[in-house]
C-alpha cells in the first residue's frame, strides 16, 4: 500500500516508518520540520496540519491508498495547541484525504478521556463530554477528531493507553521520572492503562487491515498508582512516593478486549511492569 503518515517524527510515528518499509509498504511521511526531512528515511513532505491549503495540495499530490494521523501537539505541555490540531487539523486532513478519494486512515486518540464509570473502560463507554476543565478540552479535541475521522469510508480510531517508552514523557529523560525522582508525583488509586510505545505502533500497523471503528490499545494490566508509582519510584532509585491524594473518577484504565479477541492485536509488552522494568531498570 501507498501510506501517507502525518506525525512521522512523533515517539510513535519514528517507530512506525521502519515497520511499514518491513511491511513492504511505500511511505510518504509529513514533518513540518525542513531539517527532519532527511531523516526520515522515506520521501518527505513539509506539512503544517493546520494549513488547509497545504494539506489538500499535499495529500492530492501524494495519492496515498491510506492516512495513518499520529499528529498530537503536546511538546510544550500546551493542552490547547493540542486541542487545536486534533479539531482543525484532523479535519483538513480528513477533507484533503476524501477530495483524493482515499478510502483508508488510522487516528491516534486516547484510552483515558472516558467518563468515570466502574473498571477498565470498553469502547462502548461513553466519553467524558462533562469532565471539569482543563480536562474538558482534552475530550472536546478527542471528540472532535473521532468524528471527524469516523466520516472516511473506513476510519480506523486507535484510542492508545497512556504512552510510555524513549521519546515520552516515560522514559528514564522524560517528565513523569522527574517528578517521580523529585518526590512529587503521588500514588493514589487513579487507575491507568499503559501502552509501550513500539506496540502503539505496531498496532497502526496490523490497523490497515482492520475494520472501520473504535479500538482500545492499551495493554493488559491496569495499574493503579499506589501500585506503579512506587514500581517505578524504587527501579529510578528514588524516594517511596507519597501516598496521599486523590484519585479521580475518570482514572479507570480501558480493556484490550475487543482488540484482543475481535482483531488479534496482542501487546507484546502485555505488563508495564515489564516494559518499565526494561526502560527503567
Ligand atoms: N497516549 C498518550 O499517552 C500520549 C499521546 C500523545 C502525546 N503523549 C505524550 O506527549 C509527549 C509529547 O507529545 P508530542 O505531541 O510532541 O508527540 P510526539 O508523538 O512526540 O510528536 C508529535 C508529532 O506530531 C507532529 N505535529 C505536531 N503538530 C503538527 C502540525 N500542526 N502539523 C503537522 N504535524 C504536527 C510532529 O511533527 P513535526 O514536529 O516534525 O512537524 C510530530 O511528528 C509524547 O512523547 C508523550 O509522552 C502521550
Amino acid at each position: 500500500m501507498r501510506v501517507f503518515v502525518a506525525g512521522a517524527t512523533g515517539a510513535v510515528g519514528r517507530r512506525l516508518l521502519p515497520l511499514l518499509l518491513e511491511g513492504g509498504h511505500e511511505v510518504i511521511a509529513a514533518t513540518r520540520r525542513p531539517e527532519e526531512l532527511a531523516k526520515l528515511g522515506v520521501p518527505g513532505v513539509l506539512l503544517d496540519l493546520l494549513d488547509r491549503d497545504a494539506v489538500l495540495a499535499a495529500v492530492r499530490n501524494v495519492q496515498p491508498d491510506a492516512v495513518v494521523h499520529q499528529v498530537t501537539d503536546l511538546a510544550n505541555r500546551d493542552l490547547e495547541a493540542n486541542a487545536r490540531v486534533r479539531i482543525t487539523g484532523t479535519r483538513n486532513l480528513v477533507d484533503a484525504a476524501r477530495s483524493a478519494g482515499v478510502r483508508r486512515m488510522m487516528a491516534q486518540s486516547i484510552a483515558f478521556a472516558y467518563a468515570p464509570g466502574q473498571g477498565p473502560a470498553p469502547e462502548s463507554d461513553p466519553l467524558h463530554l462533562d469532565a471539569p476543565p482543563p480536562r474538558r478540552r482534552t475530550v472536546e479535541g478527542v471528540v472532535a477528531l473521532e468524528k471527524v475521522v469516523a466520516e472516511m469510508p473506513e476510519g480506523v480510531i486507535l484510542r492508545y493507553g497512556t504512552l510510555y517508552g524513549e521519546g515520552t514523557w516515560y522514559a528514564p529523560d522524560g517528565a513523569v521520572a522527574e517528578s517521580v525522582r523529585a518526590g512529587r508525583l503521588r500514588a493514589t488509586s487513579g487507575v491507568t492503562s499503559f501502552l509501550h510505545v513500539d506496540d502503539a505502533a505496531h498496532a497502526a500497523v496490523a490497523a490497515l487491515d482492520w475494520p472501520a471503528g473504535v479500538v482500545n490499545i492499551v495493554d493488559d494490566e491496569p495499574a493503579p498508582g499506589t501500585e506503579w508509582v512506587p514500581y517505578l519510584a524504587a527501579l529510578l532509585g528514588a524516594p517511596p512516593p507519597p501516598r496521599t491524594g486523590r484519585a479521580e473518577p475518570w482514572e479507570r484504565g480501558a480493556t484490550n478486549a475487543r482488540a484482543r479477541n475481535e482483531l488479534g492485536w496482542t501487546p507484546r509488552w502485555a505488563s508495564w511492569r515489564n516494559g518499565f522494568c526494561k526502560l527503567f531498570g
